[in-house]
């Protein structure tokens, strides 16, 4: 516990913004978000609460499901059982959500019904999954490792795509004699979809359509002044990690996010300048209580290694393998240069959604993958100066911004064919 919280401070006092001298008056900011508030009030009582419980107190029914992949980790999937999938009828189209870096299953609902993606879909009538990926909370436990020793952390988002999204993928299929799933991807959880597609093409069959929100595949333009300090002390902190802390990824705990969520319920303009710097200016979009039920989950499942990843990615401006160096990339891949994920093997149908104020995926990065990508069905800029990387899934205003018209082209692929 003590380490940890020294390694978020650590990870804070890196950032080039001084934290204790923000000075944004706490009232304003507060009206400022009441009077964007479009749909329900975020409730308090739901800080702190797991999926499961969520899901039914706000009265869906939730099955856990374990996964385990071809190298031994075994993942949560959350399943929202279709309501049409009643009398022996023929099973409803299946969503499988994929989350991004430091999110979890929870994230694609907290949003409340009438606003999440996962349970706007889920009323339509949809079969919904939400895969919680390797390292992050309930899917850390692997069939050789636990989650203190190296070898478990030792993967980037790579694994994430190949293994996880492949065996989640091959699972859903299984247990609802479906032909294909739809993928539902933000950030990083985009990058989990295409690589899954661009390495192992064969998988394009038993996809019907991917949604990117906020794709995360080239990566130069990144402006999050927090990820470009990580970056630029990338090796130091490798070590320091490694050979200081013995820390090679971070696992998720229960007090560690309880520390995290009392923190922010007492220092909420340093939490929301702390999410401004990794994603974006955000004071349109979010509703601070609703940011308490969002970190409660948090902080978690993240590697050194897909952290180095990204670096390398980043300097590199590829989307491709991790770099071992010359020797270690001919061990490993035959070449001293790592392989690139090749766009143009991503064959099944894309639609991709990109914001304005994202400093993760920049608007000219998401344009050069679509450019490259054989098999667009739509793509849209959401219209909306403020929206940043985490609006994708936080924003009080996402459904009307966006998620209407997500759900015409999951809608389009699925039922109305
Ligand atoms: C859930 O269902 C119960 C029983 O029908 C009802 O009393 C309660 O208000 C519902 N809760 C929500 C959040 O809709
Ligand atoms: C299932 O069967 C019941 C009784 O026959 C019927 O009332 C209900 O509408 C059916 N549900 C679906 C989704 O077909
Ligand atoms: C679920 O059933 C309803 C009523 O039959 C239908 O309108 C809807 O399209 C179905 N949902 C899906 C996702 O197939
Ligand atoms: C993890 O495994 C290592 C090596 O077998 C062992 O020393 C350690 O106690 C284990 N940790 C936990 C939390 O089980």
């Amino acid at each position: 516990m003590e380490t940890r919280i020294f390694v978020v401070v650590f990870l804070i006092s890196l950032s080039p913004f001084d934290v204790f001298s923000y000075k944004i008056n706490d009232v304003q900011l507060f009206q400022k978000f009441e009077k964007h508030l479009e749909n329900r009030k975020t409730d308090l009582s739901d800080v702190g609460l797991d999926i499961v419980q969520y899901l039914t107190k706000y009265n869906y029914s939730v099955e856990t499901h374990e996964v385990t992949t071809e190298d031994g980790y075994i993942l949560s999937v959350f399943r929202i059982p279709s309501k049409n999938n009643t009398n022996n009828t023929a099973s409803a189209p299946a969503i499988l959500y994929l989350h991004g870096l430091l999110c979890v299953p929870i994230d694609w609902v907290t949003l409340g019904p009438d606003t999440s993606l996962a349970l706007l879909t889920a009323d339509q009538g949809y079969d919904v999954w939400m895969l919680g990926v390797r390292g992050t909370k309930d899917s850390m436990k692997h069939t050789t490792f636990n989650s203190s020793q190296q070898e478990f952390w030792d993967f980037s988002f790579h694994e994430k795509g190949y293994y996880d999204t492949a065996a989640t993928i091959d699972y859903i299929l299984k247990v609802t004699t479906l032909k294909k799933v739809t993928l539902v991807g933000h950030s990083e959880g985009t990058s989990d979809s295409m690589i899954l597609a661009a390495t192992r093409p064969e998988y394009n069959d038993k996809i019907n359509l991917i949604v990117m929100l906020s794709p995360i595949a080239y990566v130069g333009g990144v402006i999050s002044p927090l990820i470009l300090a990580l970056v630029k002390n990338m090796e130091a902190l490798k070590l320091f990690f490694e050979n200081t802390l013995h820390m090679y990824g971070l696992p998720y705990s229960d007090s560690f996010a309880e520390g995290v969520t009392n923190f922010c319920r007492s220092n909420i303009n340093i939490c929301i300048e702390l999410i401004k710097e990794l994603c974006g200016n955000d004071q349109d979009e979010l509703d601070a209580d609703y940011l308490l039920v969002f970190v409660s989950s948090k902080i978690g499942g993240i590697s050194l290694k897909e952290l180095m990843h990204y670096g390398q990615e980043i300097k590199s401006e590829t989307f491709r393998q991790y770099d071992f160096g010359e020797l270690g990339n001919l061990i490993h891949y035959g070449t001293t240069q790592p392989p690139d994920y090749d766009a143009a093997k991503i064959t099944a149908p894309v639609a991709i959604y990109y914001g304005k104020n994202d400093y993760l995926a920049a608007i000219d990065d998401v344009e050069k993958l679509s450019n490259a990508l054989p098999n667009k069905v739509d793509q849209y800029l959401v219209e909306s100066d403020h929206f940043n990387h985490l609006d994708f899934i936080c924003s009080r205003n996402v459904r009307t911004l966006l998620y209407d018209r997500v759900l015409g082209v999951i809608n389009e692929k699925n039922v109305n064919n």
